[in-house]
């Protein structure tokens, strides 16, 4: 692999994502050599740390996950991060950082190549990104940037914050980042759907009953309640985890694996989304909250959470699309916090089919990618003693040493966004779509929340959620695979 020379700016450098996440992918990506003699990082936030210091917390990170470190490696490697206490809206401090970036670059031989990463809370990206413009923070390289989540928070908001971005970077120096989009099974998901002939036959609306997503957490919200009250869970999961997992679901074949190709697959796809109206959000969509255990709090005693707070930590509702091999096939979804367990998956439902047995029990195609990646078919076969049929199932999991080199999913995008590969990341395009058919969603929600009396329903805490999701259902015989 390369050694790519570039000087990396991470906004929000003391932070707990890079500290968990981006500090230990950089330094796989150093030792596979892609990142190497030649590549730079500051850190940048408001604590007033020195390069030493700094340093010394990049070596904890990666003995965190790596206690059987090589040594002279990871000095070797902590030796390339340096640190510029920063208040994001002070002027001269960008000053500052573009000295220090000029300097790094020289020292490095960096070819004038920048990676600005916004790791910060969201609330600073608009003014990052106008003052990394005013200050022309872009060097004669190449220059991209990296944006984590959430991305506005609502259509209007994301506008916004693009139109500071897009001053300064072109779309295709912009890596809206999901983490989703680096996980193992997601990424299997397309070879699954195009490279199976099986898959490629039963993949469309004749053959596909429904599709069911399940996004479960088993914790609550834990010490993020004041950002979780500004999101909910359509912010925070459905507007981008489960739209991009329903996306590369739904979408047509693209015509080649680069990123033009599958974005633009993707927006063929997403033009035909339907935005609920305010009559099917309310028969189509379920929101809760989480009441107490004995030994947990209720979401609306968790700490910085409104008393009287109608905000979801649980949502189910339904997407379809007019066109695509799915047209109008119903994707039903769910995610919640506080739930039993841990489970990511879907389930593809295929139609049952009558035969001389009568009607059989309908296929279905369970893709599993937390706690564990796995694919399960369930098929029918006969009953070992006796008449009739049962259902059998075969699962493909990943072996714990495929599971141990699976790289961890911000490594593989960080990669990317080195490679200059954005097909695992947001398109504007795309993104704007989900905002559209959240804020309908939203907006029926706040009219409703403006009777006094929203329906949001409390549910049990670790258990699958409130009894009414099942109401999305089209019809009262159907019921969810999972839980
Ligand atoms: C984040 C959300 O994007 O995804 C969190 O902000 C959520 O609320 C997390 O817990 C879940 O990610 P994962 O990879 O653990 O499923």
């Amino acid at each position: 692999m390369q050694d790519i020379p570039a000087v990396m700016i991470i906004f929000g450098g003391s932070g707990d994502l890079a500290h968990r996440k981006l500090y230990p992918a950089l330094f796989n990506l150093y030792e596979q050599g892609l990142l190497h003699a030649h590549f730079a990082v500051i850190a940048t936030a408001r604590r007033p740390w020195s390069h030493a210091f700094l340093q010394e917390q990049v070596a904890d990170a990666i003995h965190e996950v790596n206690p059987e470190v090589d040594e002279e490696h990871l000095t070797a490697f902590a030796s390339h991060f340096y640190y510029q206490s920063h208040d994001v809206t002070k002027v001269d401090h960008y000053v500052t950082l573009k000295n220090l970036a000029a300097k790094l670059d020289q020292k490095y031989h960096a070819q004038g190549n920048h990676v600005f990463y916004m790791a910060m809370a969201p609330r600073f990206f608009g003014t990052i990104a106008t003052h990394i413009n005013d200050q022309r923070l872009t060097s004669t390289g190449f220059n991209r940037i990296v944006v984590e989540k959430p991305f506005g928070r609502s259509l209007e908001t994301a506008e916004e914050l693009n139109r500071q971005i897009t001053a300064c970077f072109e779309e295709s120096q912009i890596f809206r980042i999901d983490h989703y989009l680096g996980k193992e099974m997601i990424q299997n998901i397309l070879p699954l759907r195009f490279a199976n002939p099986l898959m490629r036959q039963a993949w469309n609306h004749e053959q596909i009953a429904n599709i069911q997503v399940t996004l479960a957490e088993r914790l609550g919200v834990e010490a993020r309640g004041g950002y979780y009250e500004t999101a909910g869970a359509l912010r925070d999961m459905v507007q981008n985890h489960i739209f991009q997992i329903v996306t590369l679901l739904a979408m047509p074949e693209p015509t080649d694996p680069s990123a033009n190709a599958v974005h633009q697959a993707k927006q063929t796809l997403l033009a035909s989304l339907q935005l609920p109206t305010p009559e099917q959000v309310s028969q189509h969509f379920i929101r809760g909250q989480y009441a107490a255990s004995d030994r947990t709090f209720a979401y609306r005693n968790e700490p910085n959470v409104a008393p009287d707070s109608t905000t979801e930590t649980y949502v189910a509702g339904q997407i379809k699309f007019t066109a695509g091999p799915l047209a109008e096939v119903p994707i039903y979804f769910r995610t919640g916090k506080a739930l039993k367990e841990k489970m990511s998956r879907v389930d593809v439902v295929f139609k049952p089919v009558k035969s001389f047995y009568g009607e059989a029990t309908a296929n279905y195609l369970t893709i599993e990618f937390d706690p564990k990646n796995c694919l399960t078919l369930s098929l029918n076969g006969k009953q070992i003693k006796g008449p009739g049929l049962r259902q059998e199932q075969f699962t493909y999991a990943l072996s714990d040493y495929e599971t141990s080199i699976v790289p961890d999913g911000y490594e593989r995008l960080l990669h990317d966004v080195f490679v200059n590969n954005s097909v695992n990341f947001t398109h504007w395009a795309e993104l704007k779509r989900y905002w559209e058919f959240i804020d309908a969603i939203e907006s029926a929600w706040q009219a409703e929340n403006a009777t006094g009396e929203p329906a949001i329903a409390q549910y049990p805490p670790y258990h699958y959620g409130p009894h009414s999701s099942r109401k999305i259902f089209a019809t009262t015989d159907m019921k969810w695979i999972y839980g």
